[in-house]
């Protein structure tokens, strides 16, 4: 609900209130965000002002105590006297003066369409205020937008730049959002990583002086992703105050935290100004990419719920947002660019039995692409690997009761194509200068609307000449030459593409709601809510590893939820890491998010096999919580140990990760929170196996015969054999568990029964909490 009374505009969510005020001088002083308040005189919450205040630079002269600098401001301008960063910098005749006061303000039903970013979408109660402010002088209108979602305790921000004068204004940085706080002793958290390790948590105090994080790779990217949290001292993941902020943006970006002199922290988020400039003719207006901002008094767990539960109603895809995602079979660690119709149709067959509903052909199925050094650009089915065309195996896979998917990578050329030679002027290319190659490839010129056509058309008959209900767009280079000729200004070019890159998706997914598309970027390169506005899900990494994954998907859990998160499970020891995990902890990390296997399936035991089986059909059976379900990081209290918990009220499932063992291991305490008080739970750990080369030479005490570990027999033993794991039940009330099951113990070199819990380095376990009654 917005409310606006007495110059005071408040903003009002289920359990959040963010409230500002018109200043005597026309200025927008920020008055709160935070816990829900009622309506009420403001004053209190102003800051307070009597004298002017030492080395400061005084509004107006007969206002001596009014300096910008001290004052929580909405938006700030440029040479008012506010010497923190400015969220605004437009070069005009007067320079970069400009001082921004209240013009205007409307209050609308539902959100504000975008001109060409994706914006979140509406729901009950949505509104958005608008406010325009402007600096006459300067010829100039800013609009500031904020869109509340009341059920979700998110607000929306942007803000759009009006030209109204005579002449070009030329814009250096623009940002989403300002926003500034009083400080609580706050501390940053960044999701951080690169290229198979992507979105690692990193925290640093807010101190005096500026910190920024952000990305200058023309993507999002992995180095920086776009979302951060600010939590008041004494906060963790259940309790006190925690903000999150995130963009509806794939491109470069920077979210700046600034701590002034007099304590007050300025927060600000928006494309990244480095190379950026935007020329405005008189009468244009450029908008702003959409800011999400939540707060939650129940810590980072309750920040997460909120921007989950609005990524999933808001953000993804309307038609695929509610609908389960599939299993998924994936070729490309099985076989990377050595496929064909014959490997790919028993890939399928064995898929199918294994319980996969999405069999999907990754890179090299077309016409020269052997390896990553060609043919980016040329979409044609190469005729050795798949002599009739991918039709007939699709059609073959449907037999399977299996639909198909196809990777593509739709922005990127290599010089040794087709499409190269026919035009090389396509690629994003400074003039004058060698191109800058990654993974052997350019980045095609998305500023030239002949690109966008190009590659609407060719996207748009792949998938219906073959009948494709799923495409992966994959983005494996980030951007260097950015010039385009089909921009005014070259520092355009990035934000340009962008744009370009959202029109072509626009055009391609818009009239095919139903085919669901996976992003992808050498992994987690471009894990962003822009992508999410046309991707129901992003492939978090290139490392399969499940312990590494217990951090990229931990971080990745704090503003995305587990629904867009696609993990797959792979052969061990890891094609990134040489680690050796066992299978089932890959499923049970892979669980917590979309499932797939990435898999030589001619190479698994029927040990395996069966597993894979079993963990296909515990995933369907509880596919929605584990997707849809509220996700929880429960603190363990322990170094190296996760869990991680889905759902809540009747039914939950809690996983728990062991990363290292450590001889004698401390006995373990699990607890489930959320669930109803008084109401009597069963808990079951789920079985799984303990295969029998794992064991070694310890095969001996539970064999009735003497095995050699390293022995021909063991080796065919152990591929049809393997020892049940996690034999373990509970039962307890709502509270009880809350407090917190003390779990069986752990194996530790005195002997072995079915009781014990075998972990091991990098064991884990799944249990289902289920409601007694519903036995
Ligand atoms: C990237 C992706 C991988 C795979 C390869 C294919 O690295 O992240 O999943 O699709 O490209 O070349």
């Amino acid at each position: 609900m917005i409310e606006v009374r007495d110059g005071a505009f408040l903003l009002q969510t289920r359990t959040t209130s963010y409230w500002f005020a018109l200043t005597q001088h026309g200025h927008l002083e920020h008055l709160h965000y935070g816990p829900w308040l009622p309506a009420q005189d403001p004053s209190a919450l102003r800051v307070k002002r009597t004298i002017e205040s030492g080395a400061s630079v005084v509004y107006s002269p007969d206002d001596t105590s009014y300096g910008l600098d001290a004052i929580p401001l909405e938006y700030s301008g440029i040479g008012q006297g506010d010497y923190r960063l400015s969220p605004v910098e437009v070069h005009t005749a007067h320079g970069a003066d400009l001082d921004l006061v209240y013009r205007d303000h409307r209050v609308l039903a539902g959100t504000v369409p975008s001109g060409g970013l994706p914006t979140a979408d509406g729901g009950p109660g949505v509104q958005t205020l608008e406010v325009v402010l402007a600096d006459e002088r300067a010829g100039l209108e800013l609009v500031l937008l904020y869109t509340v979602f009341p059920d979700i305790d998110v607000i929306t921000r942007r803000a759009v730049l009006r030209n109204r004068g005579g002449s070009v204004a030329e814009i250096a940085k623009l940002a989403s959002f300002q926003l500034d706080l009083p400080d609580r002793g706050y501390t940053i958290r960044t999701f951080d990583g690169g290229w198979i390790h992507e979105a690692h948590a990193h925290d640093r105090p807010v101190s005096s002086g500026v910190f920024s994080t952000g990305s200058t790779t023309g993507a999002s990217s992995a180095r920086h992703n776009p979302g951060t949290l600010l939590f008041a001292a004494g906060a963790d993941e259940n309790h006190g105050w925690a903000y999150g902020f995130n963009l509806v943006y794939s491109g470069n970006h920077e979210t700046s935290f600034e701590r002034d002199q007099h304590g007050s922290v300025r927060v600000m988020a928006g494309i990244h100004p480095q190379a950026f400039r935007w020329p405005l003719g008189p009468g244009e207006e450029f908008e702003t990419p959409e800011a999400v901002l939540a707060f939650s008094a129940e810590g980072l767990g309750g920040l997460s719920d909120r921007m989950h539960r609005f990524v999933r109603a808001h953000i993804t895809p309307a038609a695929q947002r509610d609908v389960p995602r599939p299993v998924v079979y994936n070729s490309w660690e099985a076989a990377f660019f050595d496929i064909d119709e014959k490997r790919l149709a028993k890939y399928a067959n064995q898929a199918a039995k294994l319980g996969v509903e999405l069999f999907v052909i990754d890179d090299g199925w077309f016409a020269g692409r052997t390896d990553d050094t060609r043919a980016l650009g040329d979409y044609a089915v190469d005729a050795k690997k798949f002599p009739n065309g991918l039709k007939p195996l699709v059609e073959r896979i449907a037999k399977l009761g299996m639909r198909t998917g196809i990777w593509v990578e739709p922005e990127m050329v290599s010089e040794d194509s087709e499409l190269y030679r026919a035009h090389p002027d396509w690629a994003l290319r400074v003039p004058g200068k060698p191109a800058r190659e990654g993974r052997h490839q350019q980045l095609l010129d998305l500023c030239n609307p002949a690109v966008r056509d190009h590659i609407v058309e060719q996207v748009g008959s792949l998938i219906d000449d073959n009948g494709f209900s799923y495409v992966k767009w994959d983005m494996n280079r980030h951007m260097a030459d950015a010039y385009s000729p089909h921009v005014a200004h070259p520092g355009m070019t990035a934000h340009a593409f962008q744009l370009g890159l959202y029109e072509v998706l626009d055009r391609i997914f818009g009239p095919r709601p139903h085919v669901l598309l996976e992003m992808c970027s050498s992994g987690g390169n471009r894990f962003d809510l822009g992508m999410l506005r046309w991707a129901a899900m992003i492939w978090t990494s290139d490392d399969t590893d499940p312990i590494e994954r217990l951090d990229i998907q931990q971080g990745t859990s704090y503003l995305y939820p587990q629904s867009v998160i696609s993990a797959h499970v792979s052969a061990s020891p890891h094609q990134q890491t040489l680690r050796d995990t066992p299978l089932s902890t890959r499923f049970n990390v892979a669980a917590f998010g979309c499932l797939g296997y990435e898999y030589d399936l001619d190479f698994l035991t029927p040990e395996e096999k069966r597993e894979i089986v079993e963990q296909i059909a515990f995933y369907k059976e509880h596919r929605e919580l584990l997707q849809f379900g509220r996700f929880r990081r429960i603190p363990s209290g322990r170094r190296g140990r996760v869990i991680w918990q889905v759902g809540e009220g009747d039914a939950a499932i809690v996983g728990n990760f062991q990363r290292g063992v450590r001889a004698a291991p401390e006995r373990d305490l699990l607890p489930v929170a959320g669930l109803h008080p008084g109401v009597v739970y069963r808990v079951d750990a789920k079985p799984q196996r303990i295969m029998l080369d794992r064991l070694g030479a310890l095969v001996n005490h539970v064999s009735p015969v003497r095995l050699d570990p390293n022995g021909l027999v063991m080796n065919v033993v152990s591929k049809r054999r393997s020892l049940p794991d996690g034999v373990e039940g509970y039962t307890g009330t709502g509270e009880l568990l809350a407090a917190g099951i003390r779990l069986e113990m752990q194996f530790s070199g005195t002997g072995h029964n079915e009781a014990l819990r075998m972990l091991g380095d990098f064991g884990s376990t799944l249990y289902t909490v289920v409601r007694e009654d519903s036995l």
